[in-house]
């Protein structure tokens, strides 16, 4: 035995292997310990959601996707799946960790991902060289983030679509589409039950004038 495992205490060893063991799990439920709040969930989309939300989306017109809050990714390789392949994936995260993990795991060359907050969409995608997103899909807790900041990514989110695209979020309360309906004449919903827990599916359109 090493000196270094002989030195490392055994729960820290157990976190480590059930780490490894979980995958991408261990790691979102490791950000969810750390910071619950910001997360939000316990558990990633469940592939019946991943499907139902991006089966709006016009493929062959879309240049830029954005993802707000993509945690260890679930949506980004079936996004990259179904993506052009000279289109963008920008991803968005608050957590460091997880934009550390995604960094390493995917390594498409059409993915980009960027520490920082959904509500400076402007100035990050305009400091990747785009003036205009196709799309945008959250998974931000929109419910739990701090007082005046759901209005203002969604603002900014109507502000940098293309006339046309559109706002995909899920999310576990209705809270979303009420900041969404301050700018987003056409909603359109749905409800997805194969999910943990049951979430609440909006699609906010940007429409031609
Ligand atoms: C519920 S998780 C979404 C997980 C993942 N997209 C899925 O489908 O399983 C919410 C994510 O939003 C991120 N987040 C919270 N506030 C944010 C903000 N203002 N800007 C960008 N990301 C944020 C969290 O770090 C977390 O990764």
């Amino acid at each position: 035995m090493t000196t270094e495992l002989a030195g490392e205490a055994p729960l820290a060893k157990v976190k480590s292997r059930l780490k490894r063991a979980l995958g991408p799990w261990g790691v979102f439920f490791e950000g969810f310990l750390k910071n619950p709040v910001m997360v939000g969930s316990i558990v990633p989309s469940s592939r019946f959601t991943i499907n139902r939300v991006l089966s709006a989306v016009d493929w062959d017109n879309t240049k830029l996707f954005v993802e707000y809050g993509p945690g260890v990714g679930t949506f980004c390789q079936p996004v990259l799946d179904r993506l052009r392949r000279d289109g963008t994936l920008l991803v968005i995260d608050l957590n460091p960790d997880f934009i550390e993990y995604l960094s390493h795991t995917i390594t498409d060359s059409r993915f980009v991902a960027v520490h920082g907050s959904a509500a400076d969409v402007e100035e990050i995608i305009r400091a990747h060289g785009h003036e205009k997103a196709d799309y945008i899909i959250s998974g931000l807790p929109f419910s739990t983030l701090p007082p005046g900041v759901g209005p203002a990514i969604a603002s900014a989110t109507y502000r940098v679509l293309r006339k046309g695209g559109a706002f995909l979020v899920y999310q576990f309360t209705p809270r979303a589409g009420d900041f969404m309906a301050q700018f987003f004449k056409r909603i359109d919903k749905g409800l997805e039950w194969i999910n943990v827990p049951p979430c609440f599916l909006f699609w906010g359109w940007k429409d031609e004038d």
